[in-house]
């Protein structure tokens, strides 16, 4: 039995949650995305400005939706990275300042952990486990052996595959963050364009989206010199075919390999229709089960990270207040949350 408040900042949402014994009383989510529209990306600079304005209201909104007090709560479980430095710092201090003030332990979460952790608000593990991790700032495969226990087996060599989604989108003239868009497009297109998966990256389970990118922008790029009109149906189609189809190849042969009982979608690429649907299709009759991860919790939000945060403090697992932020940090390490 535990209260977990927990805070997420690591890029453009600023966001708090508080779970009781599992149960979700506050989700507070706090988007910039209107803001950082206008340059077409995230301005980090600008995020973690927004953070500081941010995070003091939507703690208020969450205590009052939770109807709680701070001094009712059990532990504070904050992100610690990966993300923008700046916005990560933002986060962490209010986490400590409140775990000081009302002597709380800290926890320190993983946010790609929050990611996969998100999908038991909706399933139950069962190992092992393929995580499929597709974000605007990561692609990873991950086994799981047991309750946070990771291993990565795959990864982008290159680009991440949301950001090179939101490059494709800018390049087409569609707004910002553009996989959403693309994925509307591409149900409308068929695949003409002649786009191939970029030469195989070193490992069996590696993935590499930079080429992808630059072959839409180099051919968009030669339609428009030659004054052929681009169809933005078809081209959102053949990419996404072969974005989604590369992470698919990847990832069935590793549910194969390393015999996975279940598969679990995480990250914001996650809310993709075409990725879940073709998943879903290939593992049909299969004894490999898949959770989908609602469209709620494929966005950055706090709600993830309390769900890490309940495994941490059943553990005992707790930080001490010199921690800091690590923008880097590498998911089969998060146990080494000690500052360098
Ligand atoms: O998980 P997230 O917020 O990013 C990180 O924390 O790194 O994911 C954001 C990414 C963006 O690149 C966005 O374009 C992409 O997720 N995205 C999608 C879809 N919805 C959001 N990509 C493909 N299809 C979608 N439906």
């Amino acid at each position: 039995m535990a209260k977990i408040l927990a805070i997420e900042s690591s890029c453009d949402e600023t966001a708090v949650a508080i779970t009781d014994d599992g149960k979700l009383l506050a989700n507070v989510v706090a988007t910039q995305i209107a803001v950082h529209e206008k340059f077409g990306g995230v301005m980090p600079e600008i995020a973690s400005r927004l953070h500081t304005e941010n995070i003091t209201v939507c703690l208020t909104q969450a205590l009052d939706e939770a109807k709680v007090k701070m001094e009712d709560i059990d532990a504070i479980a904050v992100t610690r990275g990966p993300g923008l430095i700046g916005c990560l710092h933002v986060g962490l201090q209010a986490a400590k300042t409140l775990a000081m003030l009302y002597d709380k332990p800290l926890i320190p979460v993983h946010h790609l952990a929050g990611h996969i952790y998100a999908n038991e608000y909706v399933g139950q593990f069962e190992f092992p486990l393929l995580c499929v991790v597709v974000s605007g700032g990561n692609t990873e495969l991950v086994v799981m052996r047991d309750e946070m226990d990771f291993e990565i087996i795959g990864e982008t060599k290159d680009d991440a595959i949301g950001e090179c989604y939101d490059k494709v989108a800018r390049v087409l003239g569609l707004p910002y963050p553009g996989g959403l868009p693309i994925d509307q497009h591409a149900k409308l297109g068929k695949h003409t364009y002649q786009l191939r998966e970029p030469d195989s990256p070193a490992g069996k389970y590696d993935v590499s989206y930079s080429g992808l990118k630059t072959q839409v922008i180099n051919l968009v790029n030669s339609l428009k010199q030659k004054g052929t009109p681009v169809n933005i149906d078809d081209m959102a189609r053949s990419f996404q075919d072969v974005a989604v189809g590369m992470i698919m190849d990847r990832a069935l042969k590793a549910i194969h390999d390393f015999k996975a009982k279940q598969v679990v979608l995480a990250g914001g690429v996650s809310a993709n229709s075409y990725l879940r649907e073709q998943m879903s299709k290939a593992l049909e009759g299969s004894d490999t089960k898949i959770i989908i991860p609602p469209l709620w919790c494929t966005t950055d939000n706090a709600a993830m990270i309390a769900k890490v945060g309940e495994h941490l403090y059943k553990k005992g697992i707790f930080a001490d207040l010199d921690l800091g932020v690590d923008p880097n940090w590498k998911i089969d390490h998060w146990m080494d949350f000690k500052n360098e």
